[in-house]
């Protein structure tokens, strides 16, 4: 199996690295700075002999090296800074998707693709139009990383480990997303018995804001390792057919009343891409959320079919 990841910055590099850790598959980095993947790849297959992985890693600045590619991801684009939305980074981005889906299109036709690049729903929207590929080829990576979060937190409130905790963020990657908590449960035990509502509101609000959290430390950039990790987990579901549920943001087709667009909702995640959408029963208060949220990311999609970016 050949994975490429396209933009070889920090989120692309962590998600290298996560995947080489994880043995998943030979990996290509491409970035359009010359030197720059080439000196990435070096550097991580230079610790092979430590941390024993025997996956192949190699870096170019010619995209047509994604040929035959199984799974592509694709993190070229340019990062949040402080005092900046998502949608702020959608001009440049989207010019930047638009050529790296024709080159995905040319050299790997074949090739299950996750976006990461922010605006995260519309510029997986600009891939599936640009690549014309099936409609379950292409996945947002966003719901994977707001759950993760909002486990995180949930988690840490509670004084458990993470890992005995399940939740849910569906819709936009936004500060809009919709955590459920009726869905979140703490090895079974539902949050909303553990904590109680005012409380939830807190972590959810948390979650909705953790990524401009993240930024407002960093300053010159925005959030790569859990990203990244994110990013490798969708990879790892897809080369080894997992069939995993994960929230994802996927092409809607009428599912939750939406339709025409991308939004995080829970997916079967296999071989194929999106092996099934799955559609859960959602209060009218949540759906209203959904709906919302959704609605957030229809606006920006008209924007750039109006202004004809794509
Ligand atoms: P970064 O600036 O560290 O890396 C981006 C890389 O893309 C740079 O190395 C740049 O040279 C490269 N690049 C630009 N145009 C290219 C092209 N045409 N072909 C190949 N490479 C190209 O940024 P970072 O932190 O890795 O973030 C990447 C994107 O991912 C940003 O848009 C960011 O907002 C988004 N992001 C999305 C998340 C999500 O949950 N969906 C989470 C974190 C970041
Ligand atoms: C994040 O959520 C900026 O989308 C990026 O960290």
């Amino acid at each position: 199996m050949k994975v490429s990841i396209i933009g070889s910055g920090n989120v692309g590099v962590a998600t290298a690295l996560y995947l080489v850790e994880k043995r998943v598959a030979n990996i290509v980095l491409i970035d359009i700075v010359k030197g720059w993947a080439e000196g990435k790849a070096l550097d991580i297959v230079h610790a092979s002999p430590i941390r024993k992985y025997d996956v192949n890693i190699d870096g170019y600045s010619d995209i047509a090296k994604i040929e035959d590619s199984d799974v592509i991801v694709v993190t070229a684009g340019k990062p949040r800074l402080p005092g900046m939305s998502r949608e702020d980074l959608l001009r440049d981005n989207v010019k930047i998707m638009k050529f790296v889906s024709e080159n995905i299109a040319k050299y790997a036709p074949n090739a299950v693709v996750i976006t990461v690049t922010n605006p995260l729903d519309i510029l997986a929207y600009v891939a599936l139009k640009v690549t014309g590929f099936a409609l379950k080829k292409v996945i947002g990576m966003a719901g994977i990383l707001d759950s993760s979060r909002f486990r995180y937190f949930i988690a840490e409130e509670l004084g458990v480990s993470p890992k005995n905790v399940t939740a849910l963020v569906l819709g936009g990657h936004g500060d809009l997303m919709v955590p459920l908590p009726r869905y979140s449960t703490v090895h079974g035990i539902p949050v909303t018995d553990l904590l109680p509502k005012a409380k939830i509101e807190k972590l959810i609000q948390r979650t909705r804001k953790a990524g401009g959290e993240i930024v407002a430390y960093l300053k010159t950039g925005s959030a790569y390792w859990s990203p990244g990790s994110s990013a490798a987990e969708m990879v790892e579901c897809i080369v080894r057919n997992r069939n995993r549920i994960v929230p994802c943001s996927a092409y809607l087709r009428g599912e939750y009343g939406i339709d025409g667009l991308f939004a995080g909702v829970p997916i079967v995640i296999g071989q194929n891409g999106v092996e099934r959408i799955i559609e859960l029963s959602l209060t009218t208060e949540e759906k209203q959320a959904l709906h919302l949220s959704a609605d957030k990311v229809r606006e920006v999609i008209e924007k750039i079919e109006t202004e004809q970016l794509i």
